[in-house]
């Protein structure tokens, strides 16, 4: 007789019950295990746990009930009907964080030295781009962006650079809705044994699952579409080297101290169980946004990986089960159009972030990127009358009232 988990045939099942334990006291849901430290019977069942012999809970930094449930599923949609070459199903190891600069600290810290590089595309999110430009080099490691869209260039800059180490890929990315293409990066990156990670954020495994094209790491900031309401930060780094993902990436992870706690993973794990229809809903509302942002007077372009206008239709297509639910626009009349159209929103929240239930919608030239000059945020795709948009799952006719009444 197969286990449940075993028998389950679709994303959406596997999202609902993977993960899940049967609780010593029959509750439904895992408890939200609200203590910091865990009882040893005797010094000798200590000494077992502590040396590996034994497994169970010690310390809640270093992981709890409530904590590895919410691992386990996310593990469970990152390698969901992905099999190794030999047939075996892909096996994932997850370690939870208490944001998704937590992971990507971790990743990084884990995984290279001082005089590594890395080599990444310039549309990133702007915490990682920061923290590439800020905290890394300091410590010896340097960020080499180039675009990686043009597969030529990025075999260049590995092929005359042996010290590149890490090919960071964030696709779709924050905030210009880019893509790079998973595979073929990934294949001229193993030629050169080079570490792959992708930041899987704004896809979701639901759309994308990087490790199908044999990635090392996948990111998430669960914040956003994993969580799905917008109630708790998080971050996930997913691993397929497992061995090592409990060796020195559990090491990284429980000494830098970025752990997550139970309250948020227990409200990320209820988020994961409705992630295939909140998605199908997400998805069907951002294709209609789209189809009428270019339809409307006032705006100059949209950019939405789902309309063949968009550089990157057919990487998404190529990749993605379906373009996602970011998207963004380009207002005729520039900084001031943008203001105006965000202060007129009604229903739609201003806010930054992504992700959650509500549609929320941001002006990066006057929020996010109002401390970068204009040229550079221009070189981006980052223009005066920019707005990014994370399509909610409003019904659709309440989320297109409000952008036609804020257009006009
Ligand atoms: C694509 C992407 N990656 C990483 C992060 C960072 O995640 P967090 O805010 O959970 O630390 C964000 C946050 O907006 C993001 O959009």
């Amino acid at each position: 007789m197969p286990s449940q988990k075993n028998f389950l045939t679709g994303f959406g099942s596997v999202a609902i019950h993977s993960g899940h334990e049967k609780d010593n006291h029959n509750a439904h849901l895992t408890p939200i295990y609200a203590s910091s430290t865990y009882v040893f019977d005797n010094a000798e069942q200590g000494m077992r746990r502590f040396n590996g012999e034994e497994k169970g809970y010690i310390y809640s930094r270093w992981g709890n009930p409530t904590i590895t449930e919410a691992e386990k599923k996310i593990s469970a949609l990152e390698s969901f009907k992905i099999n190794e070459e030999n047939e075996a199903p892909v096996l994932l190891k997850t370690l939870l964080h208490a944001s998704g600069m937590a992971a990507l600290s971790s990743l990084v810290l884990g995984t290279l030295k001082t005089g590594d590089k890395i080599l990444s595309h310039f549309s990133l999110y702007g915490g990682t781009q920061e923290l590439m430009e800020k905290v890394l080099p300091p410590l010896g490691i340097e960020a080499i962006i180039v675009d990686l869209r043009n597969l030529n260039k990025a075999a260049e800059a590995l092929k005359n650079d042996n010290r590149i180490k890490m090919l960071y890929l964030e696709t779709p990315a924050n905030p210009t809705i880019q893509c790079v293409d998973i595979e073929e990066l990934t294949k001229l990156g193993k030629e050169r044994n080079v570490i792959v990670a992708v930041d899987n954020t704004f896809a979701t495994p639901f759309l994308q699952q990087p490790f199908r094209y044999g990635v090392d790491y996948v990111f998430h900031s669960t914040t956003k579409f994993l969580n799905g309401h917008g109630t708790a930060i998080g971050g996930a780094l997913i691993g397929k080297d497992i061995e090592r993902m409990e060796t020195r990436m559990t090491k990284v992870h429980r000494l830098l101290g970025g752990s997550s706690n139970s309250f948020d993973a227990f409200l990320l794990t209820q988020g994961m169980k409705t992630l295939e229809v909140r998605m199908e809903r997400h998805c069907r509302n951002a294709m209609a946004v789209a189809k009428f942002l270019e339809q409307n007077q006032s705006v100059a372009k949209v950019n939405y990986l789902g309309l063949i206008s968009h550089p990157d239709y057919s990487t998404a297509n190529k990749q993605m089960t379906h373009p996602g639910a970011m998207l963004s626009f380009e207002l005729k009349d520039g900084l001031q159009a943008g203001k105006n159209f965000i202060d007129k929103l009604q229903m739609c929240v201003r806010a930054v972030s992504l992700g959650s239930c509500d549609t929320l919608l941001s002006h990066p030239a006057s929020m996010t990127h109002f401390g970068v000059p204009r040229e550079k945020r221009e070189k981006y795709g980052i223009t005066d009358g920019l707005i990014r948009m994370s399509v909610g799952i409003e019904n659709e006719e309440d989320i297109l009232n409000d952008l036609d009444q804020a257009l006009n």
